[in-house]
């Protein structure tokens, strides 16, 4: 068995709403998988299954090779889990969060002291052991859910938007401590920060309304949904002139022009010489294939439009 995670036409209905249906997916060990979709898609509700916290409506999934629905307990004891809302206990300090965490999943003093103080370095919370979450910012709270994850060294780690409200500086602390990570743990996350997936996941799953849009490397995603051909041409002078000649040329399928500087979208890469032909005569500053973004594939394929 090499797949960590497995969903099995998974269907959750809240109060005759279906949020998922059928959903299946399979994720290799070891490797870092992340699933993107706008709010609502239904990311958090796939973990929440996968996590234990909730039970699907059908289906059954499984985290290396155990039933959410008849093994939980040996589920949760392999699982780490980084929840979209911060669930620290108020009540207990930084450290007494860690121990706690720790001792649940019985860790011994001797084993979990020295790993704790690891994390507390790692989240840059050293010094701050011993006050109590709600005086921590929110990005300090964030940085101590994260370290309670990773206390008992879980073979596979879920992160619902881990890095929300965490500054550069911790968000690329996180990413080097995850990209560590890769064959040693199997990670599942969801983001929407596109450069995030794009850094740090081996495969990349894009979804809305419950279902799965596209699937595959970075690379593969940008290849086969971004509007590929898009070059950036900037005039020396005469944009104007250019800018109706563009207009009109069957195989530019769309042109936006800020000053002198026009992004020229091509019906594909051929069109490239038959473009330069009709620019033969331009004064151009500079002319540059613009790279396709994680983000134009996400806007390809979930649309512009905002959800409720
Ligand atoms: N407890 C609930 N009761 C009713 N509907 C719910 C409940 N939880 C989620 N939903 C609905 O299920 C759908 C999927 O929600 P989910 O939280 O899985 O989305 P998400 O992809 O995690 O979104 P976000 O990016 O905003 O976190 C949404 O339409 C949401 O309104
Ligand atoms: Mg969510």
């Amino acid at each position: 068995m090499s797949h960590a995670i497995k969903l099995h036409e998974i269907t959750k209905s809240y109060d005759g709403f279906t949020a998922v249906e059928r959903f299946s997916l399979e994720v290799a060990r070891g490797t870092v998988f992340g699933l993107l979709g706008p709010n609502g898609a239904g990311k958090t509700t796939l973990i929440k299954i996968l996590t234990t916290l909730m039970r699907p409506t059908l289906g059954d999934a499984f985290v290396e090779g155990h039933s959410v629905l008849t093994a939980g307990k040996e589920v949760r004891r392999l699982i780490g889990v980084v929840p979209q809302e911060n669930n620290l206990d108020r009540y207990l300090t930084a450290r007494e969060n860690l121990t706690l965490h720790a001792r649940l999943h019985g860790m011994r003093p001797a084993s979990y002291n020295p790993r704790i103080d690891e994390l507390l370095e790692m989240t840059g919370l050293a010094s701050r052991g011993n006050d109590f979450p709600d005086t921590f910012s929110g990005g300090m709270q964030r940085r101590l859910v994260v370290a309670r994850a990773l206390v008992h060294e879980p073979r596979v780690l879920f992160l619902d938007e881990p890095t929300t409200g965490l500054d550069p500086q911790s968000r690329r602390a996180l990413w080097d401590y995850i990209r560590g990570l890769r064959h040693k743990m199997t990670v599942f996350l969801t983001t929407h920060y596109m450069d995030e997936a794009d850094a740090l996941c081996d495969r990349i799953m894009i979804m809305d309304h419950g279902e799965c849009l596209a699937d595959g490397t970075a690379a593969q995603l940008k290849d086969a949904y971004s509007r590929a051909h898009t070059y950036q041409v900037e005039f020396k002078r005469d944009a104007e002139r250019y800018e109706g000649v563009l207009a009109g040329l069957s195989f530019v399928k769309g042109v936006e022009r800020e000053g002198a500087v026009f992004q020229i979208t091509l019906a594909d890469e051929e069109s490239i010489k038959p473009l330069m032909d009709h620019l033969g005569g331009a004064d151009i500053r500079r002319i540059c294939l613009k790279e396709p973004s994680l983000e134009d594939v996400f806007i390809a394929l979930t649309g512009e439009r905002v959800r409720e």
